[in-house]
């Protein structure tokens, strides 16, 4: 495997392979890596020629008082877990924002909800460090977990709008044993809220329990799923339609649990499909 940390170098590279026919595999993250990541690089890897992975901690998609400074590092670990799952080339940016940097990609709407309303800048750094990606990596595929569920629907719609040649592929959230979502931000919860951090898996996984009993009326299943949450601030807990993300006024299919709650300083999200 191997690392590249200038930006340049990453695009020449990227253009090659593309100019040599080879279908190259895009999974980017912000490192500190877990199996729900490297269950995307077991996807990429069966679509593709070359295998790329990014580690980037991309300053633009935290707000002034996020946990940009908290957000765990392990580039060690994380290089040894690409090598282990496939990975051709690390790519590591030191330089990827060139002096001047003054364009951003916004997708109205979509970015306005769940997430976005706590985190109002948020989405529009990541569609935009996202597309930067996609012009210096040249991917003909990438690769992007369910865990954040509305991100993707946010890419999604950003290449759609935009006509990027990508195809956007996406891989299931993972859990623990015990239920709780895989995410790198679990590492900063202490015990006593790691174990109230269960609530969140447990209160989505209530809701669909009583759907699949019978249980229609919405205001009921979220009232119900909103008291079950053992959390410092509840965000949001919200019922919506899987693939446009609207808010359901009645139950119907596809329909998606969402929820984000805060321990502390650490927020935590999670989805299901209820129906
Ligand atoms: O999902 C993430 O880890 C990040 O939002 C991403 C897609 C790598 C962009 O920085």
């Amino acid at each position: 495997m191997r690392t590249i940390t200038d930006t340049a170098a990453m695009q020449a590279q990227g253009l090659a392979w593309r100019r040599g026919g080879l279908r190259v595999g895009l999974v980017p993250t912000m490192g500190f890596l877990h199996t729900g990541h490297t269950s995307l690089m077991d996807l990429a890897r069966r679509h593709c020629d070359v295998l790329v992975a990014s580690i980037f901690v991309n300053p633009i998609q935290f707000g002034l008082n996020e946990d940009l400074d908290q957000y765990p590092r392990d580039l060690e670990g994380d290089a040894a877990k690409c090598q282990a799952h496939g990975v051709d080339l690390l790519f590591m940016p030191s330089d990827f924002y060139p002096p001047g940097f003054r364009t951003s990609v916004r997708v109205a709407q979509l970015t306005e909800i769940l997430c976005g309303v706590d985190r109002p800048e948020h989405f529009d750094g990541v569609t935009s460090v996202v597309a930067r990606f996609f012009g210096v990596i040249q991917p003909s595929v990438a690769v992007f977990g369910e865990k954040d569920f509305q991100q993707l629907a946010v890419i999604r719609r950003m290449v759609r709008d935009l006509a990027m040649p990508v195809e956007i592929l996406s891989g299931p959230l993972v859990r623990q044993a015990d239920g709780i979502a895989l995410s790198s931000r679990n590492v900063n919860l202490s015990a006593v809220d790691r174990q109230r951090a269960l609530s969140l898996s447990g209160a989505l996984r209530e809701l669909r329990a009583q759907v699949q009993a019978g249980e229609r009326d919405l205001a009921k299943l979220v009232a119900r799923a909103r008291a079950q949450v053992d959390c410092d601030r509840l965000e949001y807990l919200e019922l919506r339609d899987g693939d446009d993300l609207e808010l359901l006024s009645e139950l119907r299919a596809p329909a998606r649990a969402f929820v984000a709650a805060r321990y502390g300083e650490t927020r935590l999200i999670d989805n299901l499909s209820v129906l």
